[in-house]
């Protein structure tokens, strides 16, 4: 985990994909945060590798206008953040590019730095090449202080992600490999850790026993911008659910480890995922759910569905909209459906666990207003708002025997405590070698190995897609996964 009193050592960081959307939205605007946090290390280099035909001033003044727009960057620290970057016009597949980055590397402003970071903020198609690429340029050693980012979805399926394993290890050591999954640094997605294993109130009710089932959103509110040509062939399975969404589950479910170790964490995730129920080809309508959205209105503005998106394949069947229900056969949660949704173009964006718990066993107010008693719920929200929540039940005060929900709020950020941003702490971890909070190929692996199964399904309906409008939690029909007449979608924290 962070130690934020550590002095970093010095690195230089090189951002392939610098002009793209990722780099744009999530990486530059963090990497100038920690700027302004002044959590950069003097000596930090940073070095933009593009195709695009610009010198070092034309990059810089461009970053800038991102960032201004972005991070409402100005001033002294954008300066000095700016001042950090060199520009490398290369191409992604051409040998001689990475002789030049090579000789840049070596300069001496660069080459008195210790460590090189290669952050593959690109097309997961560009990774082979880019990996053979590094190592033919000898840039893959020396092994342990050179490391390698890989952003998800890492792989398109269980056996694209072990082929990319297998090339990452013929030239990188698995200790220069770090596997990101943003989601890992987000605050609430820490906190849970925190919430469940610090508190002793909370561990005993966690499991079948208490909680009837637990779902887990991921839906924004946003469309697929200008990937298409990514997207369309990903959709939101590969996209989100394989990834983010499992690893959220993961947490929420795994066992307290020995430790809080890199390994000791990872070993605990892998096991719920070894544990939950594979699907079988014939049940996958019963556990699996996918839509796209049409044409509507997101917060008031008309949009256009996914099919007139810029790039997306006539009568594409890409899903905008996944949903699936699994089990996780272990003592602790046999029986309790985990349901989990993420979507594009819905009505809000909302992140959060939410966790049902079961009715008492006797219904002691058959013949009052309670009959119909709402559940209890503990609800973890990641986004936009960090909350966390229980919701009990208490009588009204007056005569009659009416309740209402009270909220138990354990919401733990202070209004003069600005949120981090996850790419934030995670960025400081690879720049440190802190891999807590990446991900290790096993989980990788077990997690295709549970949604393969749906995708490969999916792949032969070719004709036909539900869809939903654009502004709306998405179809009805995907409540055909719940398994108990009085479940339904928790739309609101
Ligand atoms: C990315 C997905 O991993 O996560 C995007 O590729 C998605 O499609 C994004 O929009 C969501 O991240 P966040 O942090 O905004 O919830």
């Amino acid at each position: 985990m962070l130690d934020l009193e550590m002095p970093l050592p010095p690195c230089n960081f090189v951002i392939f994909g610098a002009t793209g959307n990722l780099a744009s939205i999530k990486l530059l605007p963090a990497l100038y945060r920690l700027e302004l946090a002044g959590r950069l290390p003097e000596g930090l280099n940073f070095i933009a590798f593009a195709r695009r035909e610009w010198d070092d001033e034309t990059w810089r003044a461009n970053m800038k206008e991102v960032l201004a727009k972005r991070a409402k960057a100005g001033g002294e620290a954008l300066e000095r953040f700016a001042g950090r970057f060199d520009y490398l016009k290369g191409e992604l597949h051409d040998a001689a590019s990475y002789m030049r980055l090579k000789e840049m590397l070596a300069k001496p402003k660069l080459g008195a730095c210790s460590n090189i970071v290669f952050y593959l903020a690109i097309k997961p198609n560009d990774f082979p090449p880019v990996i053979k690429n590094l190592d033919a340029a000898g840039l893959s050693k020396p092994r342990g202080l050179h490391r390698i980012v890989v952003e998800k979805p890492f792989g398109e399926d269980i056996e694209s992600a072990k082929v990319l394993n297998e090339l990452l290890h013929r030239y990188f050591e698995e200790e220069q490999v770090f596997r990101i999954d943003h989601y890992m640094g987000k605050e609430t997605v820490q906190n849970l850790l925190v919430f469940r294993f610090a508190n002793t109130l909370i561990e005993p009710l966690w499991n079948r026993n208490f909680i009837d089932h637990v779902q887990i959103t991921v839906a924004e509110d946003v469309g697929i911008d200008k990937r298409a040509d990514y997207y369309d062939k990903a959709g939101a399975m590969r996209d989100m659910l394989q990834n983010h969404l499992m690893q959220l589950l993961t947490l929420v479910a795994m066992e307290p480890p020995p430790a809080l170790e890199a390994d000791a964490l990872r070993d605990e995730k892998v096991k719920v995922l070894r544990s939950i129920r594979p699907i079988a080809k014939r049940s996958v309508h019963a556990h699996a759910f996918r839509a796209q959205y049409k044409a509507g209105m997101v917060r008031g503005e008309q949009v256009v569905g996914y099919q007139d998106e810029q790039g997306v394949e006539p009568n594409s069947v890409t899903e905008t909209f996944a949903a699936a229900k699994f089990y996780i056969d272990n003592w602790r949660w046999r029986g309790v459906p985990f349901y989990l949704r993420t979507g594009k173009r819905m009505k809000d964006q909302l992140s959060m666990i939410a966790i049902r718990l079961r009715h008492p066993p006797q219904q002691l107010f058959r013949e009052t207003p309670l009959e119909t008693l709402e559940p209890n719920w503990i609800v973890l929200s990641i986004q936009p708002n960090e909350c966390m929540h229980m919701e009990i039940h208490a009588k009204q005060p007056g005569l009659g025997m009416d309740t209402r929900v009270v909220k138990l709020n354990a919401s733990y950020r202070n209004p003069e405590e600005p949120p981090l941003d996850a790419y934030e702490a995670l960025l400081l971890d690879v720049i440190e070698g802190d891999r807590t909070l990446f991900i290790r190929f096993d989980e990788v692996e077990w997690a295709w190995r549970v949604v393969d199964p749906i995708l490969k399904y999916w792949a032969t309906e070719r004709e036909f897609i539900h869809t939903y409008p654009a502004g709306t939690w998405g179809p009805h029909e995907s409540n055909r996964l719940f398994d108990a007449e009085d479940t339904e979608w928790r739309n609101r924290v």
